[in-house]
């Protein structure tokens, strides 16, 4: 982009002014607890949808409050129709946390707003935009897609140094003046710029504000931008562990084979069912297992779901398997994957 900073703010704020979306209900209003509840609700549904459903979910739930004390079944209730039922439940448990955290107060930063549950960075920046005039970004797909194109950035959003590139580049673009009147529009007028001119197809450049700072527009191809290679398609894998522990607190481990998941480390015996892992005990010793909470642990291309068995068992139930038993003393100098070394170590 060849203008400053300053020339890019000014024509987005200008241009929501006479050509942004205006009289939505969730504008005009610097009520966090209405803003929140637009964007979430806008996250996935377009605006005619959310137009409907708005009202109706503030009439019943008018305040964080009132929505902290309902049950999460009521709260369904209403948002049934609109989908992604997590957005749901997270606006729930965030409605709570933000009466057990903040006494009903939503914080008025966008770094504490998105420790709540179902913020994330863009919604937070848009919160504290919007209703505190923080000088703070906002990067959805829309607006990924505006700046992508103005700035010429070409580097694959799939990669995450990538993206936080794209993020400082969102941050030094930001109004410098007049904050509290300035990041509201700036804010909004990204969001409409991409929802009404620049599209994903079919840009509108002609009637574009920012038609002559536009980088990709020069280069004649607004619709290769952004880049984002599609992400590896991830698996997912469930395993069940054999937390066998002897009469003096040690654990029975053995080494994993080469190659696979944690090759070469020591791990509880892994099994690929829960009737394999039963499968090799003997019998009058199945009745000690225990099936501790299952947890999730996440790997580069695959999500294991790992549910631990625990009994506590003679070396002599464990003739059939590989492995030694560990004391506790001995598990800091192991090899061991970081889940297991959790699971050994707390409580
Ligand atoms: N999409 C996400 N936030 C929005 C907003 N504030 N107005 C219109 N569309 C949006």
């Amino acid at each position: 982009m060849s203008a400053g900073s300053q020339a890019f703010a000014a024509r987005v704020v200008g241009w929501q002014k006479t050509h942004g979306r205006r009289g939505l209900p969730w504008q005009d209003t610097q009520d966090p607890y209405r803003v929140w509840l637009s964007e979430i609700m806008l996250q996935q549904t377009q605006v005619t949808t959310v137009l409907d459903y708005f009202p109706r979910f503030l009439r019943r739930f008018p305040d964080v409050k009132v929505l902290a004390k309902a049950s999460l079944d009521d709260v369904l209730a209403l948002w049934s129709g609109l989908g992604y039922y997590s957005r749901a439940r997270n606006l729930h448990r965030c409605a709570v946390e933000v009466v057990a955290r903040y006494g009903g107060e939503f914080p008025s930063s966008a770094q504490q707003l998105q420790t709540l549950p179902g913020i994330g960075r863009s919604t937070a920046g848009a919160i504290a935009a919007f209703c505190f005039g923080e000088r703070v970004a906002i990067l959805d797909g829309n607006v990924k897609r505006v700046l992508t194109r103005v700035l010429g950035f070409d580097a694959d959003l799939a990669v995450a140094t990538n993206e936080r590139a794209l993020w400082d580049q969102a941050t030094a673009l930001l109004p410098h003046r007049a904050l509290v009147q300035a990041m509201p529009r700036y804010t909004q007028g990204l969001m409409d710029l991409g929802a009404t001119v620049c599209l994903a197809r079919n840009p509108g450049c002609l009637i574009c504000p920012l038609r002559e700072l536009c980088v990709a527009q020069h280069r004649g191809s607004p619709e290769k931008y952004p880049v984002k290679t599609r992400k590896l398609k991830r698996s997912a894998q469930s395993l069940w562990l054999l937390q066998a522990y002897a009469a003096d607190g040690a654990i029975w481990l053995a080494k994993r084979p080469t190659p696979g998941v944690w090759a070469g480390l020591y791990c509880l015996p892994v099994f690929e069912s829960r009737e394999a892992l039963q499968a090799q005990l003997p019998v009058r010793y199945r009745a000690r297992l225990l099936d501790a909470p299952a947890f999730t642990h996440v790997l580069t291309h695959k999500d294991l779901h790992l549910h631990p068995v625990a009994a506590p068992l003679p070396a002599s139930a464990l003739a059939g398997l590989e492995g030694a038993w560990f004391a506790a003393h001995e598990w800091p100098d192991l090899g061991l994957p970081a889940p297991i070394r959790k699971l050994l170590t707390k409580g």
